[in-house]
């Protein structure tokens, strides 16, 4: 059983203060785009193909790891689709005999939700391995448990989150729209930067209030205006991701000098995101900025694309 499943951009992240449980209310309006991780679920013991890493993630369940930064994924309980096999098992009351291959394209920990949409493909990749057939609802319910970017990767299309982004409602798109990711080395800690941001506020004397959406956002995406979309596209993550990574600011800089329509970075980062008027030229920006060395990798990909699907055992 394997299960595509995409990444996702911030087209704005609006971070309120800071929670009594150590979250923030966000307004996050998240897109999926074209670049995709795949996870395959088979019965426990079956035959092993070759691997970058592998390991036991607990009592039932192995996982190996091949792909992009492959070696840099966890192999134990914080390999989020181990726990999600775990998690979906235990609401099922069943044992969780399953062994995941994950191939991923994903940056790891790059601000684009790679592991929560691993997480998300192994939800539903056990779900019809086991025969469960629960409600995309429940499968929902189980994955706002696990992170908060897991029921988006499940719903995939472009959606508003509230609470802390697992709340979903989906927003018109007249997309395609075209993304250039310029792909750091190493990866930056998500809860570090929200801390940051915290940090970075109260030194400020800035009080954040409560997050709002954007309603040239929602304008420009309805009316498929990839122009206006970028002037709209707004991180509040944004300033902390750069304090803790000084050189993404030449990132940012080197796409926008080279015609990017909008550019910020992708979530707690490091990547950065860069929006073009059009696939040819999403892939002119893509060349400019691996010529200006200015990143590990910058990789082409366009949105909406739908979250998480079977591909083939379904
Ligand atoms: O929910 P998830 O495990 O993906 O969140 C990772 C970390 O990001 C949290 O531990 C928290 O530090 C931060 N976070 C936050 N507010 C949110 C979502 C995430 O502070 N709404």
């Amino acid at each position: 059983m394997t299960v595509r499943v995409p990444a996702k951009v911030n087209l704005q992240l609006a971070v309120g203060p800071p929670r009594a449980d150590g979250y923030h209310d966000l307004v996050n309006v998240f897109h999926a785009v074209s670049l995709f991780d795949e996870v395959t679920a088979s019965a426990a013991g079956s035959a092993t193909g070759s691997a970058t890493g592998s390991g036991t993630g607990g009592s039932g369940v192995t996982v190996e790891v091949t792909g992009e930064s492959a070696g840099e994924v966890p192999l134990d309980e914080d390999n989020l689709a181990v726990r999600a096999a775990r998690a979906l098992a235990r609401h099922a009351g069943r044992p969780p005999g399953v062994r995941l291959v994950i191939r991923k394209a994903i940056p790891v920990a790059g601000g684009m939700a790679g592991g929560s949409a691993d997480a998300a493909a192994a939800l539903v990749a056990c779900d019809r391995l086991w025969g469960l057939g629960l409600p995309a609802a429940r499968l929902m319910d189980i994955g706002a448990e696990l992170g908060s970017d897991v029921p988006f990767a499940l719903l995939g299309g472009t959606a508003v989150g509230t609470g802390r982004g697992e709340r979903l409602s989906p927003l018109p798109d007249a997309g395609p729209f075209h993304w250039v990711f310029a792909l750091a080395g190493g990866g930056l800690s998500t809860p570090a930067v929200y801390a940051e941001c915290d940090r970075l506020r109260a030194a400020a004397g800035q009080d954040p209030g409560e997050p709002a959406i954007s309603t040239a956002l929602v304008a420009a995406l309805a009316a498929g205006d990839a122009r206006a979309l970028g002037a709209a596209l707004a991180n509040d993550l944004e300033p902390a991701a750069l304090a803790l990574r000084p050189s993404l600011a030449g990132v940012l800089a080197a796409g926008r000098e080279h015609g990017a329509l909008g550019a910020l970075v992708s979530g707690s980062g490091p990547t950065c995101a860069f929006l073009a008027g059009s696939a040819g030229r999403a892939k002119s920006l893509a060349a400019a900025l691996r010529a200006a060395g200015v990143c590990r990798a910058a990789v082409t990909a366009a949105g909406p694309v739908p979250g998480a699907t079977v591909v083939s055992g379904g």
